[in-house]
């Protein structure tokens, strides 16, 4: 029996949510990626700690931040890394967006995964390189990126590799040997690799997270590393993240904006991360157990809903379902005339498939899952 309550129904209508205020209270919102439950205790007295000072001034980091950032990444990861290759920023996704520009030429090409989350690729499409999109693999009901489809986009003059593991969407959590070979691939090529790995605290049974920087000495010095606990956490409205890239000249161009054009992190970004770190740890594992749940009951469900097939899933909460088969020509407004709102695959560039969003109270979830399912036997 857990400690905490996962199945606390909490009514996030008009608290300003993105996911719950988009539609009206017959909805069931399963799209943004954020979670329905409490963030921990040790987050919460920890905001709250703070908020009766009633000064919020400019705040730098708690003693030992980057300190303990290492602790985590090496207790977790099994990565040993200097604090000096740590660099704290606000959002991963404005991280996404200004390594695109800062460590690329003009005149360079960028090569992103496909299906991915969509700030990937729009980061590549905003750097104003030319880019590509490698398309995953399906190997055994999971979604990866190979060396071979990105050997299919690349091109001479080829310079930044996004990458993102675990996967979004779907939840892929890639293997040594799946990192190795596409570290192998980009130390032929050149290739630096601007690695998204947000959803690594929520890596599901018997899956390992392995940082691709991790691999080894050539792939740690082409690397950046982006992490947070923001999602793992549930405190994505109150963001921090952090890099971590050992060569020193990379560094430094990808944290070049930085306290300009980036700003540093506010305030509760970090109190909520600070105490996630120390005190988090028995919440997540409780979480992981919740979300295991969900996994298997969505699995089981999917499945046997004709015309739908859901990909594996590995680590977080963001089950990516193809409707390929479904006599449908918008699946995402088919399952919203029926009152589940996911995110619709055309933001993924996969128009015949749905993301959904699995982090709410398994009540709720069967909810949805009936409702899907009423929507498919409608057709
Ligand atoms: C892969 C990935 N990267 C980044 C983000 C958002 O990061 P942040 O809120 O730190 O900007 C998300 C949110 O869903 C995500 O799934």
């Amino acid at each position: 029996m857990s400690n905490y309550n996962f199945d606390k129904a909490i009514n996030r209508f008009k608290t300003d949510s993105i996911r719950w205020d988009q539609y009206d209270s017959s909805v069931i919102p399963l799209w943004v990626a954020d979670m329905d439950f409490e963030s921990p205790p040790c987050v919460l007295n920890a905001m709250k700690n703070r908020v009766k000072h009633g000064i919020f001034g400019y705040t730098h980091a708690p003693n030992n931040f980057k300190e303990n950032i290492a602790d985590y990444v090496k207790k977790h990861y099994d990565w040993e890394v200097d604090t000096d290759w740590i660099v704290v920023i606000p959002s991963i996704v404005s991280a996404l967006y200004s390594i695109g520009i800062s460590c690329t030429k003009s005149t360079s090409h960028i090569i992103t995964p496909q299906p991915i989350y969509h700030h990937l690729k729009l980061a590549a499409a905003e750097s104003g390189r030319n880019y590509n999109e490698a398309r995953l693999e399906t190997i055994a009901n999971r979604q990866i990126l190979s060396p071979e489809s990105i050997n299919k986009v690349i091109k001479k003059n080829s310079e930044l590799l996004y990458f993102c593991n675990p996967h979004n969407p779907g939840g892929t959590v890639y293997t040594k040997n799946e990192l190795v070979q596409i570290v192998d691939f980009c130390n032929e090529n050149n290739l630096l690799i601007c690695s998204d790995e947000i959803h690594c605290g929520m890596v599901l049974d018997g899956h390992k997270h392995i940082p691709i920087a991790s691999i080894s000495e050539a792939a740690a010095n082409r690397t950046i590393t982006l992490m947070s606990l923001n999602k793992t956490f549930n405190f994505p409205g109150a963001g921090l993240g952090w890099m971590i890239c050992k060569n020193p000249r990379l560094r430094k161009i990808a944290s070049h904006k930085i306290g300009s054009l980036i700003p540093h992190p506010e305030i509760f970004g970090y109190v909520a991360t600070d105490a996630a770190i120390k005190n988090g740890e028995d919440w997540r594992l409780a979480l992981l157990d919740y979300l295991s749940q969900n996994r298997n009951l969505l699995m089981e469900r999917i499945n046997q809903i004709p015309g739908l097939r859901i990909y594996d899933i590995e680590a977080s909460y963001l089950g990516w379902i193809s409707c390929e088969n479904l006599p449908a020509k918008n699946p995402h407004q088919l399952f919203l005339n029926h009152g589940v709102a996911v995110q619709p695959g055309h933001m993924f560039n996969q128009p015949n498939h749905i993301r959904i969003n699995i982090a709410t109270t398994h009540s709720l979830l069967k909810k949805a899952l009936d409702r899907i399912e009423k929507a498919v036997k409608s057709i």
